[in-house]
């Protein structure tokens, strides 16, 4: 029996974070033997914010080459680039025409970069959860795994193949498989090192607000030293009156992969002159072994060109016949 199939995607917008990784990459690691997985880099997503185009490419394979580092195993997933596929934008396209406006202006992403661009708000800021529904849709995968960010993009996803299927499909025969959305308990929401309330993020004008993934120990080291916490003595999990407190522990859990009991038992006495230390040790152990293999990546020439050449064969074999599937409920003459 075929496995069930998952789908997901990062921006190449900068470089990749602890929240990309524990948000997403991580749990996509965790259950590729399970599923057929498609990855790929959203990088006609990443134009919808301006870009250097001197930069663009090369940041599209880093972050291919840290799913490749992050233990992402060909054997099982198939990484690819969006802008490879023609069949992204083509289905973008469709799908807008069947999308109200007011669904697009209601979603939180779409406000919230809106007003960090003030007039000049591209129409791709706005149009571009249409071409994520497209990005997913096209694959029908049976799970979507994110973080809670994405969520309502995800929603969004859901309501327009929903849209779909009433307006061009039968009742009995949907054109469009709706894909359920996988976001784990655990580092779904990544906290920022400056603000405990919010998202960490690539956007952050401070670099100081995340710990990027290919960030040297000594940065690491800097960057918690430096980061926000709070005067009460001993630490405890505490979302709502204790953000960073409750972040920092969290990254601890997650990333020396101990219950939140066990650590809540070992931190309840803890400073955070005793507590950094130990998360900065940590942070740092987990993320060696795959700086070290992203440079061994990067290192082997012509390696990432024939992973993504394969990539968007095995990701065309499937995008094209339900491109052609929606085009043909529509009314084209699809050609064979
Ligand atoms: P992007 O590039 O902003 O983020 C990529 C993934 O990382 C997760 N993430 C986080 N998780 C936990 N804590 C955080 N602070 C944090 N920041 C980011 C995101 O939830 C996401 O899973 N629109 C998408 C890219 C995209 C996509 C898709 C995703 C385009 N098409 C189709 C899935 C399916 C985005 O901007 O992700």
């Amino acid at each position: 029996m075929a496995k069930p199939r998952v789908l997901s995607g990062i921006q190449p917008t900068g470089e990749l974070h602890l929240g990309n990784y524990l948000g997403a990459i991580r749990n996509w690691v965790e259950i590729q033997q399970d599923y057929d997985s498609f990855l790929f880099m959203a990088d006609l997503h990443a134009i919808t914010v301006p870009q250097d185009p001197s930069q663009l490419a090369a940041n599209t394979y880093q972050v291919a080459a840290m799913y490749l580092a992050a233990g992402i195993d060909l054997d099982y997933a198939t990484i690819f680039v969006q802008s490879h596929i023609p069949a992204h934008s083509e289905l973008a396209w469709l799908f807008s025409c069947i999308t109200p406006l007011n669904w697009l202006q209601d979603m939180v992403q779409f406000k919230e970069k809106a007003i960090k661009q003030a007039e000049n708000v591209g129409t791709g800021l706005l149009t571009y959860p249409v071409l994520q529904a497209a990005d997913i849709l096209l694959y029908e995968p049976d799970k979507v795994p994110v973080g809670e960010d994405q969520k309502q993009h995800l929603e969004l996803t859901r309501d327009i193949a929903a849209r779909l299927n009433y307006l061009y499909g039968q009742p009995d025969s949907p054109i469009l498989k709706l894909p359920e959305p996988m976001i784990r308990a655990e580092g779904a929401r990544v906290m920022s090192l400056s603000d405990g309330t919010k998202k960490m993020s690539k956007s952050d004008p401070s670099d100081l607000s995340r710990i990027n993934l290919l960030d040297p120990p000594d940065q690491i080291q800097y960057k918690l030293k430096r980061c926000k916490t709070d005067s009460v003595r001993g630490l405890w999990f505490d979302d709502s009156e204790r953000p960073e407190c409750n972040n920092l522990l969290g990254l601890y859990m997650i990333l020396s992969n101990q219950t939140k009991a066990a650590v809540a038992v070992e931190c309840q006495e803890m400073g955070w002159g005793q507590f950094k230390p130990l998360l900065t040790d940590t942070v740092i152990a987990a993320l060696k072994p795959i700086q070290d293999r992203y440079h061994e990546i990067v290192g082997e020439p012509g390696y990432l060109d024939s992973v993504l050449k394969q990539g968007r064969e095995k990701a065309e074999a499937i995008a094209i016949p339900t491109l052609n599937k929606v085009k043909a409920a529509l009314g084209y003459s699809v050609r064979a």
